[in-house]
């Protein structure tokens, strides 16, 4: 918003001033991010679809590449398996075919795998990564990483590391594609893992087997086990886009986003990046504070009918009558704009 200096005060009415400034703010598309910012800690982008919002994820990716490949750079991709990232796969696919996006200079990263699975399992990530991308696209096989779901018990602290020690050898991953389960999980970080949680063998939650069990014949099929990419290692990737679709993903994308950082909810300790955003649909965006009680954020046309709606509310709330509520009373309601209304 545009500062009113003394100047211009001088012989002019000021309150005027203040309407003109709640004007301004009003259709300052800035001052709005900003007040969605506050409950926001993480940027979000919404699309009124999957296929708009995946195509939007799809291009940030292509981009990526064809800049990697101009400057002769190898583009290091973590990816996601699940519902969730079909469609930006089915776009990926369209870009190469129609397109001629390539994808001989990407290297992938595959956040996880169930254990113990056969790879080409139809259930297995292996398999899924196959169908849905890998077969369709011309990248390299040797440029795929997936963990191994074949491995012994024994082996698998080794093949973690040397899983991580391959991320690190190709410089990093430069984008990483997240999902997010419905109890906060990225990749299979299930809830409690830490910040500093290596690739590791993790027990699947029963609400994530639950989840997951359409992807089989019955959930006693599902297992119990699968091996992830940690937390620390999914936090170096330099950028992080998240995908959540679905009213079903409303409550935790709102935790992830608005909630404290908490181990509780993996999701939320994306707040720590740098470079990290949400690409969501408006059913999976539903319960954030900037839809669920837009009089928070600003972001409301500001109707006589609206006021009113508002103002009723904030009496009922406080069980005040209308003219008994205070300058402090619509502050702290998040209707302070109000106050500088005739
Ligand atoms: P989904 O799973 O894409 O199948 O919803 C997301 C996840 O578990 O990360």
């Amino acid at each position: 918003m545009r500062g009113v200096s003394f100047n211009e005060l001088q012989g002019k009415n000021f309150l005027h001033h203040i309407f003109i400034a709640k004007e301004e703010y009003m259709h300052n598309q800035t001052s709005e991010i900003n007040l969605i910012d506050a409950f926001e800690r993480i940027p979000v982008q919404i699309f009124p679809t999957i296929k708009e919002g995946s195509a939007h994820a799809a291009q940030q990716i292509a981009s990526l590449i064809k800049q990697k490949e101009q400057a002769g750079e190898k583009c290091v991709l973590g990816l996601a398996t699940g519902s969730t990232p079909k469609t930006l796969y089915a776009e990926l696919v369209r870009m190469h075919k129609q397109e001629a996006l390539s994808f001989k200079n990407v290297i992938t990263f595959n956040l996880d795998e169930y254990y113990p699975i056969d790879n080409d399992a139809f259930q297995s990530y292996n398999a899924f990564m196959q169908r849905h991308l890998f077969k369709h696209i011309d990248i390299d096989p040797a440029n795929i990483h997936i963990p191994d779901g074949q491995l012994t018990k024994e082996e698998i602290k080794t093949h973690a590391l040397a899983y991580e020690r391959m991320i690190e050898e190709t410089g990093g991953i430069d984008l990483q594609i997240l999902g997010i389960g419905n109890n906060g999980h990225i990749g299979f970080n299930e809830p409690g893992s830490s910040i500093y949680s290596k690739t590791r063998l993790i027990n699947l939650e029963n609400s994530t087997r639950l989840a997951n069990a359409y992807e089989f014949a019955n959930i006693s099929e599902v297992p119990r086990l699968a091996i992830t990419m940690g937390i620390s290692v999914i936090l170096k990737a330099k950028k992080i886009i998240l995908l959540a679709w679905g009213p079903s993903k409303a409550p935790v994308v709102q935790k992830a986003v608005e909630g404290n950082v908490t181990e509780s909810v993996p999701a939320s300790l994306l707040q720590q990046h740098n470079d990290c955003s949400f690409i969501i649909d408006e059913a999976a965006a539903a319960v954030l504070t900037r839809f669920k009680s837009p009089l928070l954020t600003g972001e409301i046309n500001w109707s006589p009918k609206m006021i009113k709606k508002a103002v009723v509310n904030m009496a009922l709330k406080l069980e005040k009558p209308v003219l008994s509520l205070t300058n402090n009373d619509y502050t702290d309601f998040g209707l302070g704009d109000l106050l500088f209304d005739e």
